[in-house]
């Protein structure tokens, strides 16, 4: 009886801790907070937006760079925001419908990321005139910015930018390591604009120092019909690119490999990434120290502060920095699962990657399926 009485007691309040805690960290996706749909356009005679530089990833390799955008409007409002948008291209009369009874909505595509025209020019709602810094991943199509006032609810475009894009948006990127079958392999996989038709992806390999080799990789990407509905078949859509995987094998127990991702063009032009470097793992049974980190329920972030309104995944980019500073006692990674929240915006798929990137780059960095991927 007592017993009973005390378990009784007991569930109910772990229920509530586990609900807190959902609701806390796993609440809707913040691109969900606007309402693309409904978006209508009030171009602005006199708004507009500029965004520089406009070409991006000029040094060798580089897929990521901060981009700074200046505003104005003759009629701010306090709940205006700025959307990114990818491709920039985002007005169309072309969208694609969900269902032949919905009208198609005047934007296709949600932002990539967004923020309040006042982050950073508190003075914004009474001067009109704003900027903001915004970090920029490859994401392999063009950008833009727009100015929206009516909050997220009622959006109304009122100016966008001029484009901006990488100068070489098909560049591999992104790498991620994981353990192979075998103690002796490793996987590569990355991202890139380049498909089987285009060129073909391989990874230059070898012992740190010596001579290095070619591995070539296999190449998937999947359509926006394969998604089973909105967001991700609709205004979530974001190309997912194409994604490599090399394996790379017969390693040496405890051997330190460098490598570089390439694509070598019909023409035979080689793009090239940056060089990364892994430790391979010991011999099994071997006498030795494996230092192994496993946590779920990440999520990402953005540096520059946009997209997170309500606070949807506050912690996440202190748990990539914490790794990235203790990469050295680190072996291998084991992310269990809800890995980046997408909730069916894939454009959170690149920036998830790129985020991670510094740890999956250089230590095996193995993922689950939680109930957050589908
Ligand atoms: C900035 O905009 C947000 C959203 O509308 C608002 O809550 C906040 O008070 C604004 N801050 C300033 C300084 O105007
Ligand atoms: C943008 O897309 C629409 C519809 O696909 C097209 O008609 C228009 O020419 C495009 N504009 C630019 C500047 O590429
Ligand atoms: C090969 O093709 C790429 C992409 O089309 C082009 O940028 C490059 O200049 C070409 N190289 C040669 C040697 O023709
Ligand atoms: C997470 O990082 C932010 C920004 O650097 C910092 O303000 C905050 O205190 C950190 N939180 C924890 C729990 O370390
Ligand atoms: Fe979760």
């Amino acid at each position: 009886m007592m017993r009973g009485l005390r378990l009784m007691i007991f569930i109910p309040s772990l229920l509530i801790l586990t609900n807190l805690q959902e609701t806390s960290s796993h609440g809707d996706h913040p691109l969900s907070r606007i309402a693309i749909h409904e978006a209508t356009l009030a171009l602005t005679p006199l708004a507009y937006v500029e965004a520089s530089p406009s070409i991006l990833g000029l040094t060798t390799g580089q897929n990521s760079e901060w981009v700074t955008v200046e505003y104005s409007t003759p009629i701010p409002s306090v709940d205006d925001w700025i959307g990114v948008f990818s491709p920039a291209n985002f007005s169309a009369s072309t969208c694609p419908s969900e269902n032949p009874r919905v009208y198609p909505p005047l934007l296709c595509s949600a932002p990539i990321k967004f923020q309040y025209a006042n982050y950073s020019s508190p003075q914004y709602k009474d001067t009109g005139k704003g900027s903001l810094k915004l970090q920029m991943i490859n994401q392999r199509s063009d950008f833009s910015f727009a100015l929206f006032t009516g909050g997220f609810l009622n959006p109304k475009l009122v100016a966008v930018s001029n484009k901006v894009a990488f100068s070489n948006p098909n560049a591999p990127a992104y790498p991620r390591l994981a353990q192979g079958k075998k103690w002796d392999e490793m996987t590569v996989t990355w991202t890139s604009g380049y498909g089987i038709s285009e060129a073909e992806p391989f990874v230059e390999w070898g012992p740190k120092g010596g001579v290095p080799i070619h591995s070539p990789a296999g190449t998937l990407t999947f359509e926006r019909s394969s998604m089973c509905g909105a967001p991700a078949r609709t205004v979530g859509w974001h190309d997912p690119g194409y994604i490599h995987t090399s394996f790379l094998k017969e390693l040496w127990p405890n051997a330190v490999y460098a490598y570089k991702l390439g694509h070598r063009l019909f023409n035979c032009t080689y793009i090239w990434s940056t060089e990364y470097q892994f430790k391979a793992p010991p011999y099994p049974g071997q006498d030795s120290v494996q230092r192994v980190v496993i946590f779920g329920d990440m999520g990402k972030g953005e540096v520059d502060g946009s997209s997170e309104y309500n606070d949807f995944q506050p912690g996440s980019l202190n748990t990539t920095k914490q790794l990235v500073q203790d990469l050295k006692n680190i072996d291998i990674v084991f992310h269990i699962g809800d890995i980046c929240y997408a909730n069916g915006y894939l454009s959170q798929w690149d920036q998830f990657t790129a985020q991670i990137e510094p740890i999956a780059s250089s230590v095996p960095y193995m993922i689950a399926s939680g109930n957050h991927e589908p």
